[in-house]
C-alpha cells in the first residue's frame, strides 16, 4: 500500500512511517517542522535532540534497508500538497499535520490564529487533494477524545441515535471541546463529514486519547530513531511531565483535584490502530469514527502509579496539587465506548509497571538535560 504521512516528523508521524515501511508498504513523509519552530519559540525543546526528518529517513534507510520518501513543505499550501498527492498517488493518507498543543492554542491571538488556520487548512487541503487527484484514497484523520469533552452521559463512538418527538435519526455525537486546539478538531470532523456525505470520500476519524511511550520495533533499533519526547507545559503530556518530575526530584504537579479522567494508549497501540484502519478501510461515502484508547486513568491515579514505580527505582517522589491553569471539570463521569478498534483486531499493550519503569530509565539517562522551569504551567485559561 502507498501511505502518505502528513506530519511525518512528529511524535506519532515518524514511528508510523517506519512501521509501514518495515512491513513492506511504500511510505512517504511530509512535514514543515512547525512543531520544532514552536518548541524553540516557546522554550519547549524536547528532552533528547532528534535528527531532522531528512536525516532520520537516511539513518533508517542505512540501518534497515527500508526507503521512506520525504518532502519538506507546508501542507497548508495547496499547491505543495496537491503536487505530493498527484505524484505519490497514495492509497491512504494519515493526517497528523496539526498544531496539537492545547496550551499553545490558548496563549494569545497569534497562537490561536495559527492553530485555527493551520489545522483547518491542512484538513481542507487534504480533502481537496484527494477529491482532485486520488478519489479512492482513504483519509485517516487524527482527532482527539477531547472533542467530546466530559458529558454526563456515556460517550458513543462518534455517532448517536436521537429520538425526538416520536422520530429517530443518527447524528454526530455532541462535542464540547475545552480548548481552541480541541475545537479545531471538532471543526475538522464537521468538514470531513460534509465532504464524505456530499462527495463520497472514504474517511476514518480516530478520536485518540493521550499517547505515551518511546518504544516500537523500529524506534528501538537506534537512539537516533526515537520519537520526540516533550516534558514541558506546552507539548508535554501529563505522563511525560510526571516521569520527568519524578526523575528531577520535584513534586508531580496535579492540576486541581486530579479527578480528570482520560483514555490513554501506548505508542505501540497507536501504530497498530493506524495499520488496522489502513488495511481495513471503510466504504466510500462512510465517515468511520473510532475511539482510540485502551485504558482510563484519573490524573491522581497516574501520579500514584509514577510515584510507586519511581520509588521502586530508588527515586523520592512527592505529589502536589497546584491551581488548575485550565478550565475543565476536575471530577466527572467518564464512560466512553471503545469497541471498534478491538473488533478490527487491536491487541492492547497496557501501562504496566515495566512500561513505566522503561520510560523512567530513559529519562534517567538524560537527567542532566532536564530544565524544570519548562514544566510548570506558563499558560492559563481558567
Ligand atoms: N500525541 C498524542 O497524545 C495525541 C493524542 C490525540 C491526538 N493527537 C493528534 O495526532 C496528531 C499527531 O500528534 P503528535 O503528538 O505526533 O504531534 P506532533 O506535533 O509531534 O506532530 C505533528 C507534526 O505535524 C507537523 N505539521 C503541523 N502543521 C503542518 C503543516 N502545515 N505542514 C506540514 N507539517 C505540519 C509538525 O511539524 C509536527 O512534526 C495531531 O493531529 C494531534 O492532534 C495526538
Amino acid at each position: 500500500m502507498r501511505v502518505l504521512i502528513l506530519g511525518g516528523d512528529g511524535y506519532l508521524g515518524w514511528p508510523t512511517a517506519m512501521h509501514f515501511a518495515a512491513r513492506g508498504h511504500e511510505a512517504f513523509v511530509v512535514d514543515n517542522y512547525l512543531r520544532r519552530w514552536i518548541a524553540r519559540a516557546t522554550s519547549s525543546e524536547p528532552l533528547m535532540d532528534n535528527p531532522n526528518l531528512e536525516e532520520r529517513v537516511a539513518i533508517f534507510g542505512s540501518l534497515s534497508n527500508h526507503r521512506i520518501g520525504c518532502a519538506i513543505g507546508d501542507c497548508a499550501d495547496y499547491r505543495f500538497l496537491e503536487r505530493v498527492v498527484r505524484e505519490f498517488r497514495p492509497e491512504a493518507i494519515v493526517h497528523y499535520a496539526e498544531q496539537p498543543s492545547a496550551p499553545y492554542s490558548m496563549r494569545g491571538y497569534e497562537e490561536a490564529r495559527l492553530t485555527l488556520n493551520n489545522n483547518l487548512n491542512v484538513t481542507f487541503n487534504a480533502i481537496w487533494a484527494v477529491l482532485e487527484h486520488a478519489p479512492e484514497c482513504h483519509i485517516i484523520k487524527l482527532g482527539t477524545m477531547g472533542e467530546y469533552g466530559t458529558p454526563d452521559i456515556d460517550i458513543e463512538e462518534g455517532w448517536i441515535e436521537i429520538e425526538h418527538k416520536g422520530r429517530k435519526d443518527t447524528f454526530l455525537f455532541p462535542r464540547q471541546a475545552g480548548s481552541l486546539y480541541h475545537t479545531t478538531k471538532v471543526l475538522d470532523t464537521d468538514l470531513l463529514w460534509f465532504y464524505v456525505r456530499t462527495f463520497g470520500l472514504r474517511v476514518t476519524d480516530l478520536m485518540q486519547g493521550p499517547v505515551y511511550g518511546l518504544s516500537s520495533d523500529e524506534c528501538d533499533i537506534d537512539e537516533r530513531l526515537l520519537p520526540n519526547f516533550h516534558y514541558d507545559d506546552i507539548f508535554g503530556t501529563v505522563v511525560n511531565r510526571f516521569l520527568v518530575q519524578a526523575v528531577a526530584g520535584v513534586p508531580l504537579t496535579v492540576y486541581g483535584k486530579g479527578g480528570q479522567t482520560r483514555g490513554y494508549l501506548n505508542l505501540r497501540d497507536t501504530l497498530q490502530c493506524i495499520e488496522l484502519a489502513a488495511t481495513k478501510p471503510p466504504e466510500r461515502g462512510e465517515l468511520r469514527i473510532l475511539n482510540q484508547f485502551t485504558e482510563r486513568f484519573s490524573v491522581n491515579e497516574l501520579a500514584e502509579r509514577v510515584q510507586r514505580v519511581g520509588e521502586q527505582l530508588g527515586l523520592d517522589v512527592e505529589i502536589r496539587s497546584i491551581d488548575n491553569p485550565r478550565k475543565e471539570r476536575e471530577e466527572h463521569y467518564y464512560n466512553p465506548v471503545h469497541h471498534g478498534l478491538r473488533e478490527l483486531g487491536l491487541k492492547p499493550h497496557l501501562m504496566t509497571d515495566e512500561v513505566l519503569a522503561g520510560m523512567l530509565r530513559h529519562v534517567l539517562r538524560c537527567r542532566g538535560s532536564i530544565d524544570t522551569k519548562k514544566i510548570l504551567p506558563r499558560v492559563r485559561w481558567a
